[in-house]
Protein backbone atom coordinates (compact mmCIF):
# COMPACT_ATOMS: atom_id res chain seq x y z
CA UNK A 1 0.00 0.00 0.00
CA UNK A 2 1.18 3.73 -0.71
CA UNK A 3 1.63 6.54 1.99
CA UNK A 4 -1.47 7.98 0.03
CA UNK A 5 -3.61 5.40 1.76
CA UNK A 6 -2.09 4.42 4.70
CA UNK A 7 -1.46 7.75 5.82
CA UNK A 8 -5.07 7.27 6.85
CA UNK A 9 -4.16 6.20 10.07
CA UNK A 10 -4.73 3.15 12.63
CA UNK A 11 -8.31 3.87 13.90
CA UNK A 12 -10.35 0.81 15.18
CA UNK A 13 -14.33 0.66 14.22
CA UNK A 14 -16.33 0.87 17.20
CA UNK A 15 -19.62 1.27 16.54
CA UNK A 16 -21.71 -0.41 13.48
CA UNK A 17 -21.02 1.54 10.27
CA UNK A 18 -22.95 1.95 6.79
CA UNK A 19 -22.21 2.93 3.84
CA UNK A 20 -23.99 2.92 0.40
CA UNK A 21 -22.94 3.74 -3.11
CA UNK A 22 -23.62 3.15 -6.91
CA UNK A 23 -20.46 2.85 -9.24
CA UNK A 24 -20.68 3.06 -13.40
CA UNK A 25 -19.22 0.49 -15.22
CA UNK A 26 -16.23 2.14 -17.92
CA UNK A 27 -15.82 0.68 -21.74
CA UNK A 28 -11.51 1.37 -22.75
CA UNK A 29 -11.26 3.16 -25.69
CA UNK A 30 -7.19 2.46 -24.98
CA UNK A 31 -6.99 -0.62 -23.57
CA UNK A 32 -4.76 -1.95 -20.14
CA UNK A 33 -4.06 -5.63 -20.80
CA UNK A 34 -1.02 -6.53 -19.22
CA UNK A 35 0.94 -5.02 -15.81
CA UNK A 36 4.01 -5.27 -13.64
CA UNK A 37 3.23 -5.89 -9.99
CA UNK A 38 -0.03 -4.95 -8.16
CA UNK A 39 -1.38 -3.54 -11.16
CA UNK A 40 0.84 -1.25 -12.17
CA UNK A 41 -0.42 -0.87 -15.80
CA UNK A 42 2.24 -1.68 -18.80
CA UNK A 43 0.66 0.94 -21.05
CA UNK A 44 -1.47 4.23 -20.59
CA UNK A 45 -5.41 3.65 -20.98
CA UNK A 46 -8.34 5.53 -21.58
CA UNK A 47 -12.03 5.05 -21.08
CA UNK A 48 -15.52 6.14 -20.95
CA UNK A 49 -17.37 6.07 -18.37
CA UNK A 50 -21.32 4.66 -18.61
CA UNK A 51 -24.18 6.03 -17.33
CA UNK A 52 -26.59 2.95 -16.98
CA UNK A 53 -24.25 -0.05 -16.46
CA UNK A 54 -23.98 0.14 -12.76
CA UNK A 55 -23.32 -1.76 -9.68
CA UNK A 56 -25.08 -0.65 -6.23
CA UNK A 57 -23.45 -1.61 -3.19
CA UNK A 58 -24.54 -1.46 0.30
CA UNK A 59 -21.43 -2.27 2.91
CA UNK A 60 -22.32 -2.76 6.81
CA UNK A 61 -19.06 -2.95 9.21
CA UNK A 62 -19.72 -4.27 12.60
CA UNK A 63 -16.86 -4.33 15.11
CA UNK A 64 -16.21 -8.10 15.57
CA UNK A 65 -12.88 -10.06 17.06
CA UNK A 66 -12.34 -11.15 13.65
CA UNK A 67 -11.99 -10.65 10.00
CA UNK A 68 -15.61 -12.10 8.58
CA UNK A 69 -16.85 -11.35 5.13
CA UNK A 70 -20.45 -12.46 3.40
CA UNK A 71 -21.94 -11.20 0.13
CA UNK A 72 -25.02 -11.19 -1.04
CA UNK A 73 -25.28 -10.33 -4.49
CA UNK A 74 -28.66 -10.56 -6.53
CA UNK A 75 -30.90 -11.52 -3.43
CA UNK A 76 -28.10 -14.82 -3.27
CA UNK A 77 -25.69 -15.36 -0.88
CA UNK A 78 -22.37 -15.85 -2.93
CA UNK A 79 -19.91 -16.89 -1.22
CA UNK A 80 -17.18 -17.05 -4.40
CA UNK A 81 -17.50 -13.37 -4.27
CA UNK A 82 -17.17 -12.96 -0.60
CA UNK A 83 -14.11 -14.77 -0.48
CA UNK A 84 -12.36 -12.60 -3.22
CA UNK A 85 -13.40 -9.66 -1.30
CA UNK A 86 -11.89 -11.32 1.81
CA UNK A 87 -8.38 -11.59 0.27
CA UNK A 88 -8.35 -8.22 -1.37
CA UNK A 89 -9.64 -7.27 2.69
CA UNK A 90 -6.73 -9.04 4.28
CA UNK A 91 -4.16 -7.77 1.60
CA UNK A 92 -5.25 -3.86 2.87
CA UNK A 93 -5.22 -5.43 6.93
CA UNK A 94 -1.29 -5.78 6.19
CA UNK A 95 -1.10 -1.84 6.65
CA UNK A 96 -4.55 -1.18 8.29
CA UNK A 97 -4.45 -3.93 11.01
CA UNK A 98 -8.10 -2.52 12.18
CA UNK A 99 -9.62 -4.21 9.06
CA UNK A 100 -8.96 -7.49 10.75
CA UNK A 101 -11.36 -6.48 13.17
CA UNK A 102 -14.64 -6.50 11.26
CA UNK A 103 -17.62 -8.25 10.17
CA UNK A 104 -18.63 -7.14 6.47
CA UNK A 105 -21.99 -7.20 5.09
CA UNK A 106 -21.78 -6.63 1.53
CA UNK A 107 -24.88 -6.37 -0.56
CA UNK A 108 -24.65 -5.41 -4.08
CA UNK A 109 -26.66 -5.66 -7.29
CA UNK A 110 -26.13 -4.88 -10.99
CA UNK A 111 -27.59 -3.55 -13.69
CA UNK A 112 -26.20 -5.76 -16.43
CA UNK A 113 -24.79 -9.22 -16.49
CA UNK A 114 -21.84 -10.12 -14.06
CA UNK A 115 -18.58 -11.58 -15.51
CA UNK A 116 -20.07 -11.12 -19.20
CA UNK A 117 -17.30 -8.96 -20.65
CA UNK A 118 -18.75 -5.89 -19.46
CA UNK A 119 -16.56 -4.56 -16.84
CA UNK A 120 -18.23 -5.45 -13.98
CA UNK A 121 -16.06 -6.17 -11.69
CA UNK A 122 -15.00 -2.73 -12.43
CA UNK A 123 -18.01 -1.35 -10.96
CA UNK A 124 -18.80 -3.41 -8.41
CA UNK A 125 -14.87 -3.00 -7.00
CA UNK A 126 -15.21 0.91 -7.23
CA UNK A 127 -18.88 0.49 -5.80
CA UNK A 128 -17.52 -1.82 -2.59
CA UNK A 129 -14.25 0.80 -2.33
CA UNK A 130 -15.95 3.52 -2.49
CA UNK A 131 -18.11 2.06 0.51
CA UNK A 132 -14.87 1.15 2.19
CA UNK A 133 -13.13 4.32 2.43
CA UNK A 134 -16.53 6.09 2.86
CA UNK A 135 -16.67 3.83 6.46
CA UNK A 136 -12.91 4.95 6.87
CA UNK A 137 -13.46 8.88 6.23
CA UNK A 138 -16.58 8.34 8.95
CA UNK A 139 -14.54 6.59 11.19
CA UNK A 140 -11.66 9.31 10.78
CA UNK A 141 -14.00 12.15 10.72
CA UNK A 142 -12.64 13.74 7.18
CA UNK A 143 -14.67 15.56 4.61
CA UNK A 144 -15.09 13.89 0.99
CA UNK A 145 -12.68 16.31 -0.97
CA UNK A 146 -11.10 15.69 -3.74
CA UNK A 147 -8.53 13.30 -2.21
CA UNK A 148 -11.08 11.30 -1.08
CA UNK A 149 -11.79 10.22 -5.15
CA UNK A 150 -8.03 9.78 -5.63
CA UNK A 151 -7.75 7.58 -2.82
CA UNK A 152 -10.79 5.82 -4.44
CA UNK A 153 -9.19 5.27 -7.37
CA UNK A 154 -5.94 3.28 -6.01
CA UNK A 155 -7.54 1.18 -3.89
CA UNK A 156 -9.99 0.08 -6.68
CA UNK A 157 -6.66 0.20 -8.90
CA UNK A 158 -5.35 -2.29 -5.86
CA UNK A 159 -8.79 -4.65 -5.98
CA UNK A 160 -9.31 -4.43 -9.84
CA UNK A 161 -7.01 -2.85 -12.12
CA UNK A 162 -9.34 -0.86 -14.38
CA UNK A 163 -11.92 -0.34 -11.38
CA UNK A 164 -9.67 2.85 -10.97
CA UNK A 165 -11.66 4.33 -13.77
CA UNK A 166 -14.65 3.97 -12.90
CA UNK A 167 -14.83 6.27 -9.99
CA UNK A 168 -14.36 9.57 -12.35
CA UNK A 169 -17.47 10.67 -14.94
CA UNK A 170 -16.62 10.98 -18.52
CA UNK A 171 -13.46 10.62 -20.10
CA UNK A 172 -11.26 9.35 -18.16
CA UNK A 173 -7.20 7.95 -17.91
CA UNK A 174 -5.25 5.74 -16.08
CA UNK A 175 -1.38 4.95 -16.55
CA UNK A 176 1.92 7.17 -16.84
CA UNK A 177 2.46 9.41 -19.77
CA UNK A 178 4.60 12.06 -21.16
CA UNK A 179 1.99 13.91 -22.61
CA UNK A 180 0.37 15.09 -19.17
CA UNK A 181 2.60 14.66 -15.71
CA UNK A 182 -0.47 14.17 -13.69
CA UNK A 183 -1.39 10.99 -15.28
CA UNK A 184 -0.28 8.23 -13.15
CA UNK A 185 0.32 4.85 -12.73
CA UNK A 186 -1.33 4.33 -8.98
CA UNK A 187 -5.29 5.73 -9.59
CA UNK A 188 -6.66 7.42 -12.53
CA UNK A 189 -7.33 10.93 -13.67
CA UNK A 190 -10.20 12.24 -15.56
CA UNK A 191 -9.08 13.30 -18.83
CA UNK A 192 -8.32 17.33 -18.44
CA UNK A 193 -7.94 18.41 -22.16
CA UNK A 194 -10.35 20.45 -24.13
CA UNK A 195 -12.29 17.54 -25.72
CA UNK A 196 -14.26 18.31 -29.32
CA UNK A 197 -18.12 19.14 -29.07
CA UNK A 198 -18.47 15.66 -31.43
CA UNK A 199 -16.78 13.85 -29.13
CA UNK A 200 -18.48 15.28 -25.81
CA UNK A 201 -21.58 13.14 -24.92
CA UNK A 202 -20.21 9.44 -27.07
CA UNK A 203 -22.96 6.46 -26.92
CA UNK A 204 -22.75 3.29 -26.07
CA UNK A 205 -24.89 0.51 -27.60
CA UNK A 206 -23.70 -2.48 -25.68
CA UNK A 207 -24.65 -5.77 -27.59
CA UNK A 208 -24.58 -9.10 -25.53
CA UNK A 209 -23.63 -11.67 -27.43
CA UNK A 210 -23.12 -14.13 -24.93
CA UNK A 211 -23.66 -13.35 -20.76
CA UNK A 212 -22.41 -17.01 -20.04
CA UNK A 213 -18.94 -16.41 -17.49
CA UNK A 214 -16.15 -16.10 -19.46
CA UNK A 215 -13.73 -19.31 -19.14
CA UNK A 216 -10.43 -17.07 -18.68
CA UNK A 217 -10.33 -14.55 -16.05
CA UNK A 218 -8.98 -11.12 -16.85
CA UNK A 219 -6.66 -11.66 -14.24
CA UNK A 220 -5.17 -15.04 -16.25
CA UNK A 221 -5.21 -12.84 -18.92
CA UNK A 222 -2.84 -10.68 -17.97
CA UNK A 223 -0.95 -12.62 -16.23
CA UNK A 224 -0.32 -14.42 -19.68
CA UNK A 225 1.09 -11.14 -21.26
CA UNK A 226 3.95 -11.24 -18.74
CA UNK A 227 5.18 -14.12 -20.93
CA UNK A 228 3.80 -13.06 -24.57
CA UNK A 229 5.97 -13.06 -27.55
CA UNK A 230 4.68 -10.15 -28.65
CA UNK A 231 4.23 -7.80 -25.41
CA UNK A 232 6.58 -5.52 -25.84
CA UNK A 233 5.31 -4.67 -29.49
CA UNK A 234 1.86 -4.57 -28.41
CA UNK A 235 2.60 -2.09 -25.18
CA UNK A 236 4.33 0.11 -27.65
CA UNK A 237 1.20 0.30 -29.96
CA UNK A 238 -0.87 1.60 -27.21
CA UNK A 239 1.21 4.39 -26.27
CA UNK A 240 1.47 5.53 -29.33
CA UNK A 241 -2.70 4.70 -30.18
CA UNK A 242 -2.94 6.50 -27.05
CA UNK A 243 -1.67 9.09 -28.67
CA UNK A 244 -3.43 9.77 -31.43
CA UNK A 245 -6.17 9.18 -29.91
CA UNK A 246 -5.74 12.62 -27.49
CA UNK A 247 -5.24 14.61 -30.90
CA UNK A 248 -7.90 13.17 -32.32
CA UNK A 249 -10.47 13.59 -29.35
CA UNK A 250 -9.27 17.32 -29.31
CA UNK A 251 -9.47 17.99 -33.03
CA UNK A 252 -12.65 15.91 -33.29
CA UNK A 253 -11.85 13.83 -36.52
CA UNK A 254 -13.43 10.88 -35.85
CA UNK A 255 -11.28 9.16 -38.96
CA UNK A 256 -8.82 9.57 -36.52
CA UNK A 257 -10.47 8.07 -33.27
CA UNK A 258 -13.10 5.76 -35.06
CA UNK A 259 -10.19 3.34 -36.49
CA UNK A 260 -8.38 3.29 -33.11
CA UNK A 261 -11.10 2.46 -30.85
CA UNK A 262 -11.44 -0.81 -33.35
CA UNK A 263 -7.32 -1.40 -33.92
CA UNK A 264 -7.43 -1.77 -30.21
CA UNK A 265 -10.37 -3.85 -29.33
CA UNK A 266 -8.42 -6.70 -31.92
CA UNK A 267 -5.51 -6.05 -30.53
CA UNK A 268 -6.53 -6.95 -27.37
CA UNK A 269 -7.84 -9.99 -29.04
CA UNK A 270 -5.28 -10.87 -31.10
CA UNK A 271 -3.02 -10.43 -27.83
CA UNK A 272 -5.27 -13.69 -26.28
CA UNK A 273 -4.93 -15.92 -29.85
CA UNK A 274 -1.34 -15.41 -30.05
CA UNK A 275 -0.31 -16.03 -26.03
CA UNK A 276 1.92 -19.30 -25.47
CA UNK A 277 -1.35 -20.82 -24.22
CA UNK A 278 -3.86 -19.28 -26.83
CA UNK A 279 -7.53 -18.97 -26.36
CA UNK A 280 -10.76 -17.51 -27.76
CA UNK A 281 -13.07 -15.21 -26.33
CA UNK A 282 -15.39 -14.07 -29.67
CA UNK A 283 -17.99 -15.86 -30.38
CA UNK A 284 -19.10 -16.50 -34.12
CA UNK A 285 -21.93 -13.59 -33.34
CA UNK A 286 -19.03 -11.40 -32.35
CA UNK A 287 -17.81 -11.31 -35.57
CA UNK A 288 -21.22 -10.77 -37.31
CA UNK A 289 -21.87 -7.78 -35.77
CA UNK A 290 -18.09 -6.50 -36.21
CA UNK A 291 -19.59 -7.16 -39.94
CA UNK A 292 -22.49 -5.23 -39.95
CA UNK A 293 -21.26 -2.27 -38.46
CA UNK A 294 -18.80 -1.90 -40.96
CA UNK A 295 -21.40 -2.45 -43.88
CA UNK A 296 -23.67 0.08 -41.95
CA UNK A 297 -20.82 2.59 -41.54
CA UNK A 298 -19.94 1.82 -45.25
CA UNK A 299 -23.42 2.62 -46.45
CA UNK A 300 -24.53 5.29 -44.03
CA UNK A 301 -21.41 7.14 -43.80
CA UNK A 302 -21.91 7.39 -40.16
CA UNK A 303 -19.47 7.71 -37.73
CA UNK A 304 -20.31 4.14 -35.85
CA UNK A 305 -17.30 2.31 -34.49
CA UNK A 306 -16.96 -0.87 -32.61
CA UNK A 307 -15.05 -2.28 -28.95
CA UNK A 308 -14.84 -4.82 -27.43
CA UNK A 309 -13.28 -5.71 -24.11
CA UNK A 310 -11.82 -9.51 -22.31
CA UNK A 311 -15.37 -11.26 -23.70
CA UNK A 312 -17.48 -11.48 -26.79
CA UNK A 313 -19.65 -8.70 -26.34
CA UNK A 314 -19.39 -5.42 -29.08
CA UNK A 315 -20.30 -2.18 -27.78
CA UNK A 316 -20.80 0.21 -30.29
CA UNK A 317 -19.56 3.76 -30.28
CA UNK A 318 -21.20 6.88 -32.00
CA UNK A 319 -22.03 10.33 -31.17
CA UNK A 320 -25.03 11.81 -30.18
CA UNK A 321 -26.17 13.88 -33.18
CA UNK A 322 -26.79 9.92 -34.68
CA UNK A 323 -28.35 8.61 -31.61
CA UNK A 324 -31.92 8.24 -33.27
CA UNK A 325 -30.47 6.18 -36.95
CA UNK A 326 -27.94 4.41 -34.89
CA UNK A 327 -30.37 2.66 -32.42
CA UNK A 328 -33.40 1.93 -35.17
CA UNK A 329 -30.70 0.13 -37.47
CA UNK A 330 -29.42 -2.04 -33.98
CA UNK A 331 -33.09 -2.80 -33.02
CA UNK A 332 -33.55 -3.77 -36.37
CA UNK A 333 -30.42 -5.38 -37.57
CA UNK A 334 -28.50 -6.29 -34.44
CA UNK A 335 -31.60 -7.39 -32.16
CA UNK A 336 -32.07 -10.61 -33.67
CA UNK A 337 -28.49 -12.12 -33.46
CA UNK A 338 -28.50 -10.72 -29.73
CA UNK A 339 -29.44 -11.54 -26.34
CA UNK A 340 -30.11 -7.80 -25.02
CA UNK A 341 -29.15 -4.40 -26.31
CA UNK A 342 -27.74 -1.49 -23.42
CA UNK A 343 -28.55 1.68 -24.90
CA UNK A 344 -26.02 3.33 -22.82
CA UNK A 345 -23.73 7.04 -22.76
CA UNK A 346 -21.40 8.89 -20.78
CA UNK A 347 -22.10 8.91 -17.35
CA UNK A 348 -20.85 11.50 -14.37
CA UNK A 349 -19.59 8.86 -12.08
CA UNK A 350 -20.37 7.19 -8.85
CA UNK A 351 -23.02 8.74 -6.16
CA UNK A 352 -23.76 8.23 -2.84
CA UNK A 353 -26.87 6.67 -2.08
O1 LIG B 1 -9.30 -4.53 -14.75
P1 LIG B 1 -9.19 -5.89 -15.28
O2 LIG B 1 -8.11 -6.66 -14.60
O3 LIG B 1 -10.51 -6.59 -15.25
O4 LIG B 1 -8.75 -5.79 -16.81
C1 LIG B 1 -9.49 -5.07 -17.75
C2 LIG B 1 -9.08 -5.39 -19.11
C3 LIG B 1 -9.90 -4.81 -20.23
O5 LIG B 1 -11.23 -4.59 -19.84
C4 LIG B 1 -9.89 -5.80 -21.38
C5 LIG B 1 -9.30 -3.51 -20.76
C6 LIG B 1 -9.51 -2.29 -19.94
O6 LIG B 1 -8.64 -1.41 -20.01
O7 LIG B 1 -10.55 -2.15 -19.29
Amino acid sequence: MSSILSSLGQTVLNIEARAKWQAPSNIALIKYWGKIGPQIPANPSLSLTLSRSLSETTLLCTPSDKMEVSFEFEGKNHPKFAQKMEQFLVGLSAEWAFLKKIKYNIISKNTFPHSAGIASSASGMAAFCLCLLDIIYQMNNLPKDELFYIRASHLSRLGSGSACRSIYGGLVEWGQSPLDQSYSDTHATPVKMAIHPEFSHLQDAILIVSSEEKPISSREGHGRMGVHPYSSVRFSQAKSNFEQLLKGLKIGDWSIVGPIIESEALSLHAMMMTSPEPYILLKPKTLELIQLIKHFREESQLPVYFTIDAGPNLHVIYPESVKAKVQTFLENEARPLVEAIIFDEEGHGPQVC
